[in-house]
């Protein structure tokens, strides 16, 4: 099976970038978000970031409009056909399944179903997938457009064809995709966890402020701090992805998730998405 059609499902974060990334790469891109709002935000956020490019001369005049044209924005489920679907929706397994089933009584048998989880358990979603070796995890790094690097999830279900074709796909999209195991985290999330979470637990202890951590780790050699970089990822799904890979882990201590974080997801202290995370903006 080639791929020609892709969906992408939700429109936040990750998912605006990831359409956007899979447009400007030439496909035909059909971008599912239950919310219009968040919706027609992606579609004037693309917007934004072309101009940009084109002021920039990284893009030539005129290219905007042909790589809008290439996306499809849609809330109807019904009209969701594709070859392969990216899902980046809330992290949680339930909703994650629940959209993958919905999609799988609307398509082929053989279509790919493609997670974009940072943290939860590829092969549990799959068993709950009917033919789940077409299930695998494509994890992109935010902001998905400019990120290279492309986690891609193998499970014990997914067969090599699918592998290879998810493969292929990340290099036409101009990205690194580098193999993994299911493990809680993966790579990256799994290494960068203790970077968050030493960040946080030393304002916890009081010592000292979160710009103060955010300069230094900068001036080290980090391109962004950990507070700016939890801003920017958003703490619901940064805490998210912490409270998973520590009970995955068996909750150790040294990963304990944050209260200072549950309490800016609490007071909806989103990061940039809301306007006002550890900083304001
Ligand atoms: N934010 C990051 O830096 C980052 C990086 C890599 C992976 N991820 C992962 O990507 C996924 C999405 O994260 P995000 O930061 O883009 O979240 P987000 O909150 O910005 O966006 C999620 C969107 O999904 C929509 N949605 C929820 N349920 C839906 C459904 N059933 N059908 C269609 N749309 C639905 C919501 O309305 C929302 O707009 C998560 O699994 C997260 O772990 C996030």
């Amino acid at each position: 099976m080639n791929i020609n059609s892709i969906c992408v499902c939700g429109a936040g974060t990750m998912g605006s970038g990831i359409a956007l990334a899979s447009a400007q790469s030439g496909l035909y891109t059909v971008l599912y978000e239950l919310n219009t709002v968040v919706l027609e935000n992606a579609r004037a956020a693309m917007q934004k970031n072309l101009g940009q490019l084109t002021e920039k001369g990284k893009i030539a005049p005129g290219e905007t409009e042909k790589i809008l044209q290439r996306i499809r924005f849609t809330s109807d489920i019904q009209t969701c056909l594709a070859d392969l679907f990216i899902e980046a929706i809330v992290e949680n397994p339930e909703i994650k399944t629940g959209l993958f089933n919905q999609l799988a009584e609307l398509n082929h048998s053989e279509v790919i179903f493609a997670s974009n989880t940072s943290s939860l358990s590829v092969t549990s979603l799959a068993e709950k997938i009917k033919n789940p070796e077409r299930v695998i995890g494509m994890h992109f790094f935010n902001p998905a457009t400019v990120m290279k690097l492309v986690e891609v999830v193998k499970t014990v279900y997914t067969n090599e064809a699918t592998v290879q074709m998810v493969v292929e796909l990340a290099k036409q999209m101009g990205k690194v995709p580098v193999l993994c195991q299911d493990s809680p985290g993966f790579i990256v999330n799994r290494v960068a966890r203790p970077f968050y979470i030493e960040s946080l637990r030393i304002v916890e202890e009081g010592n000292i402020d979160f710009p103060v951590i955010d300069r230094l780790l900068e001036a080290s050699g980090f391109k962004m701090g950990p507070f700016k970089l939890m801003d920017l990822i958003g703490n619901d799904v940064n805490y998210a992805v912490s409270c998973s890979v520590y009970r995955q882990l068996d909750n150790p201590e040294r990963l304990k998730p944050s209260y200072i974080q549950e309490q800016h997801v609490a007071e909806k202290k989103l990061g940039r998405k809301s306007g006002e995370g550890y900083y304001k903006y």
